[in-house]
């Protein structure tokens, strides 16, 4: 017999679980002071979910290390450019439940997804049927759609933000230049309806250079993001909505690293041959997509916008 058995011949059960509930019992009450009723809430929430968790996997003094020198390594690699801390809830899930949380389910209203970390504000406008590819190399696609409430009438004047990845799966702020491509902002017409170019965007990987790659590479789990395109859609009066469009048939529809698609979401984007279409002359294949768009209506004393926007 080992001497690890014969300590473990000696734990009494009984004594063991009772200290360790004394320390989860301890840290609630430090809480019970908290002025603020949700931060008591949240704080003490925290401690009992955290503390079931260390029990349940029967944490190791080495495990706790590594995880520490994990969250080190996140907040070295995470500056105004980089937010590791988001992508690890982007890739745990959190992101996901807390948009869905936030932006509930609304009679026929679009569904919701990440935002993701590649907005920027301050985007070029365009007019219906201008060209937010513009520079962007890639196949393009003729984005058409509209803008309606949940009760089918038209919402003019809508504000739609698009933003998307080049062909090589980079959006424009991950170039050391500053050319902005691949995002602008228009408004829909008096009927609702909208268009413009793009082009139809390929899946690509998260960035996954830091300790959330590594976490990924070590659990076999893939760091892609289908492919797909950012919308984001406001007017007055309707609640904000932050979604993308997702392309029919791509590989990565069903192993989205931030569990972002819903099947809501995904279209056809449909291949034309190369002919004259939409004041252009197209030199290649090309691509149509149709998204429409419904809004939820804001109810008596409710906001527009949700707060920050969730990754
Ligand atoms: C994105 O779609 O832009 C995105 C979302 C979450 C993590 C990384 C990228
Ligand atoms: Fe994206």
């Amino acid at each position: 017999m080992s001497i690890d058995d014969d300590s473990a011949q000696d734990v009494d059960p009984a004594v063991q679980a009772a200290r360790e509930e004394q320390v989860t019992a301890e840290v609630l009450a430090s809480f019970e002071g908290t002025p603020d009723p949700r931060l008591k809430q949240i704080m003490q929430s925290l401690t009992r979910h955290l503390h079931a968790f260390v029990r349940e996997v029967r944490l190791t003094e080495d495990e706790w290390n590594a995880g520490i020198e994990f969250l080190t390594r996140a907040g070295h690699i995470t500056d105004d450019k980089r937010q590791e801390y988001i992508l690890l809830s982007d890739v745990l899930g959190v992101s996901m439940l807390t948009v869905g949380i936030n932006a509930p389910a609304r009679a026929n209203a679009t569904e919701s997804t990440v935002f993701g970390p590649f907005f920027v504000e301050n985007s070029p406008a365009i007019d219906n049927g201008g060209d937010v590819a513009e520079g962007v190399p890639g196949t393009p696609c003729w984005v058409t759609g509209t803008v309606t409430s949940t009760t089918g009438e038209p919402i003019g004047g809508a504000r739609i933000e698009v933003w998307f990845a080049d062909e090589d799966g980079f959006y424009d702020v991950q170039y050391e230049d500053t050319v902005i491509r691949g995002r602008a902002h228009l408004h829909t017409r008096q009927d609702g309806t909208y268009e413009f170019w793009a082009i139809t965007p390929p899946e690509y990987p998260i960035p996954f250079d830091g300790p959330v790659g590594a976490m990924l590479a070590a659990t076999n789990r893939p760091h892609y993001r289908p492919a797909h395109i950012h919308f984001m859609v406001t007017a007055p009066g309707y609640h904000d909505l932050i979604t993308h469009i997702f392309v029919a048939g791509n590989d990565y529809l069903d192993k989205d690293a931030v569990f972002g698609v819903k099947d809501s979401l995904i279209y056809d984007f449909q291949h034309h041959e190369p002919t004259t279409a939409h004041g252009r002359t197209l030199t290649q294949p090309w691509d149509t997509v149709h998204f429409p768009i419904v809004l939820a209506p804001t109810g008596p004393g409710e906001h527009e916008g949700h707060g920050r926007p969730v990754s």
